[in-house]
């Protein structure tokens, strides 16, 4: 685990979009795995940047994102789908085609998880995985618990998780109370991970997940497995390593 520590959140976003990028430009055809929330967008938007001023094309690149919300479509404003959307796709040149999310409405969720594992073994390993942590500890939607999913499985969203994350609903009601999301064992055959994390309210969960046991109750301590993750963190993020 290569952990680079940065000033400013803004040299975190540099840094971080600094590998994919080259990462791409080595690789044009390249596998790209995506995770949404806050800590990847100032990243993103330095990928759009980079875009506009053509120093990288996402023509060839593939996406694969994370998770998604139960019940929420594509066209859903709240959707991940929708996210991404607003951050990235709509400001690069990704093919239509090329980019996977979950549909979390699909009518049978069991056969859709099925679908999308197929999709990522067909596909084999992800170049790089983009990845944020979630203040319990999970990684994608795997939240804390007695035991863990290596595929892409529903869950059950904690609802510590669905405070959190009403910040982008009108209200804490509205926030689905379930996900598809990728497992643990998909996060972890990536090639590379790409972990950011800012602001002081993630230190502990930071200091619990790269230096405590590895344990379910912290789903982002399975990272300490990975032989390739690059963690992009501010200081304040770093603050109790
Ligand atoms: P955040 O979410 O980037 O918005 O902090 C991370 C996560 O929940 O995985």
């Amino acid at each position: 685990m290569n952990i680079h520590i940065y000033q400013s959140e803004q040299d975190v976003d540099q840094a971080a979009s600094e590998v994919v990028i080259q990462s791409i430009n080595n690789m044009p055809s390249f596998k790209l795995g995506l995770a949404t929330g806050q800590s990847p967008v100032g990243m993103y938007a330095q990928l759009s940047k980079a875009y506009k001023e053509g120093l990288v094309s996402f023509d060839q690149v593939t996406s694969y994102n994370l998770d998604e919300y139960v019940g929420l479509d594509r066209g859903h404003p709240h959707s991940f789908y929708a996210f991404m959307d607003q951050h990235l796709f709509q400001h690069v040149d990704f093919r239509e085609n090329h980019i996977y999310i979950p549909n979390g409405c699909a009518d049978n969720l069991h056969d859709e998880c099925k679908r999308y594992d197929q999709l990522l073994e067909r596909e084999g390993q992800l170049d790089i995985q983009i990845l944020g942590i979630g203040l319990n500890g999970h990684i994608g939607f795997n939240e804390p618990g007695e035991t863990l999913h290596a595929g892409t499985h529903i869950v059950e969203l904690s609802e510590h998780t669905r405070k959190v994350n009403s910040q982008y609903f009108p209200s804490f009601e509205q926030v689905p109370t379930k996900a598809v999301t990728m497992g643990i064992g998909s996060i972890l055959k990536a090639k590379k991970i790409v972990f950011i994390a800012k602001g002081e309210q993630k230190s502990e969960v930071i200091k619990k997940a790269f230096t405590g046991p590895i344990n379910p109750l912290c789903p982002g301590s399975f990272l300490q497995l990975h032989p390739n993750v690059e963690v992009f963190l501010d200081e304040d993020s770093a603050k109790l390593l």
